[in-house]
């Protein structure tokens, strides 16, 4: 089976080793690139059928430009291997965060190399489709720590990874935010909804949704805020499964509070995104929710966000007070209140911006968190 191969390393001789083992023991067409930023601009002009990167490169790292390869639709399933300098346990894990599906230690064995290219290959070819998200909740139980704003451009990157196929679901009770982000009027939102008495269909519940230009729909909350228990569970739900069948992904902005409904979607949710800030009340609440959702843990991960400006907080340190990792850690990013007012997300206008990288982190953190093959 023959393949379109891109290799970038900015070793020479590595290079050219590689290319003469692809292209005469492989019979794979191999094109080669010395620099990051030009390995990823031939990747996205013409995708290949799998991607060999470096990791230490001049200009831009082997990390980054998987990270861009999977954020472009054309690229987002391209077969990456990285080759680490290195092979610690943490040099596997930043390769499988990038979204490479392999790593390879340097020095690199040609065998091996060759191996693992046409196992890829093979693995391509009979894997029917990536993962899709399928429904994800992303929920804090203190207001605030940015879950909003994590929804939202989450919604638009799984957007652009499959143009719409999205909905994003603004569940708050208390004027929800998700509309404003985008630029959009919450109407019609989720109020008119709830007052139906029966499930409205999958082709009715459409008329309920905003749609944004970015690929994305939206069933925005009631800007008027609810009193009482809002929704409930059931109907939640019910909604929840109708856009499920019109879309391969969800995601839910859920309330900062426990209710029925709350509740019902986080255990219907196939990922939850745990957010959390590093100060003192924010970690109370997180490992307090840690304790409530425990029967849901396999699925929950971790995500922490810094709302305002101030020293990085130690990773480490936050890991072992909530026993948990943390699948990102995103960055205070002086964009954002910007973002806000102009109702146009970091990750649809910056897609280099902290947040929306630390948010393209999280959407593959999250993607078939217990279904993704793990890579070896
Ligand atoms: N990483 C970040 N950097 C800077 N500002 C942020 C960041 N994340 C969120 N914000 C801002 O923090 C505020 C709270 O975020 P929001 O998403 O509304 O939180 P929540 O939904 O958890 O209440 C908003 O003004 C938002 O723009
Ligand atoms: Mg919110």
């Amino acid at each position: 089976m023959m393949a379109r191969i891109l290799v970038i390393d900015d070793n020479a001789d590595l290079l050219q080793m590689i290319r003469l083992l692809l292209e005469d023991q492989g019979g794979h067409e191999v094109i080669l690139s010395a620099e990051g930023e030009d390995g990823l601009a031939r990747a996205l002009d013409n995708p290949p059928d799998l991607a060999i990167v470096d990791v230490m490169m001049p200009g831009i790292t082997g990390y980054e430009v998987c990270r861009r390869l999977r954020q472009e639709p054309s690229t987002a399933d391209t077969p990456i291997i990285i080759l680490t300098a290195r092979g610690q346990p943490v040099d596997r894990q930043m390769a499988l965060e990038a979204g490479a599906d392999e790593y390879i230690a340097k020095p690199v064995t040609m065998t091996v190399l060759l191996e693992r290219v046409n196992r890829l290959l093979a693995q391509r070819a009979v894997r029917p489709a990536a993962p899709t998200p399928g429904m994800i909740a992303l929920v804090s139980l203190r207001g605030g720590v940015g879950v909003t704003t994590l929804a939202v451009n989450l919604a638009v990157i799984y957007a652009r990874q499959s143009p719409d196929q999205v909905c994003l679901v603004d569940l708050s009770t208390s004027s929800g935010h998700a509309a404003l982000q985008l630029g959009l009027r919450p109407d019609p939102n989720w109020s008119a909804l709830a007052l139906l008495d029966a499930d409205p269909g999958e082709v009715a519940v459409r008329n309920y949704l905003l749609a944004h230009p970015a690929g994305l729909h939206l069933l925005a909350a009631p800007f008027v805020p609810v009193i009482g228990e809002g929704p409930t569970g059931e109907m939640m739900l019910s909604t929840l499964t109708l856009l499920r069948q019109g879309f391969n992904t969800v995601v839910v902005d859920l309330p900062s509070v426990l209710l029925e409904g709350t509740m019902a979607v986080l255990e219907a949710a196939d990922a939850i995104g745990v957010v959390t800030t590093a100060d003192p009340p924010a970690i109370q609440t997180t490992v307090g929710t840690l304790q409530v959702l425990r029967s849901f843990i396999p699925k929950v991960r971790l995500i922490l966000n810094q709302v305002a400006p101030g020293t990085p907080v130690s990773v480490e340190a936050l890991q072992r007070v909530l026993k948990q990792p943390l699948v990102a850690s995103i960055p205070f990013d002086a964009g954002q209140a910007e973002a806000l007012a102009h109702g146009k997300p970091l990750a649809l206008t910056t897609p280099q911006s902290p947040l929306a990288q630390g948010a393209a982190r999280v959407a593959a953190a999250l993607v078939g968190a217990s279904v993704r093959p793990s890579a070896t």
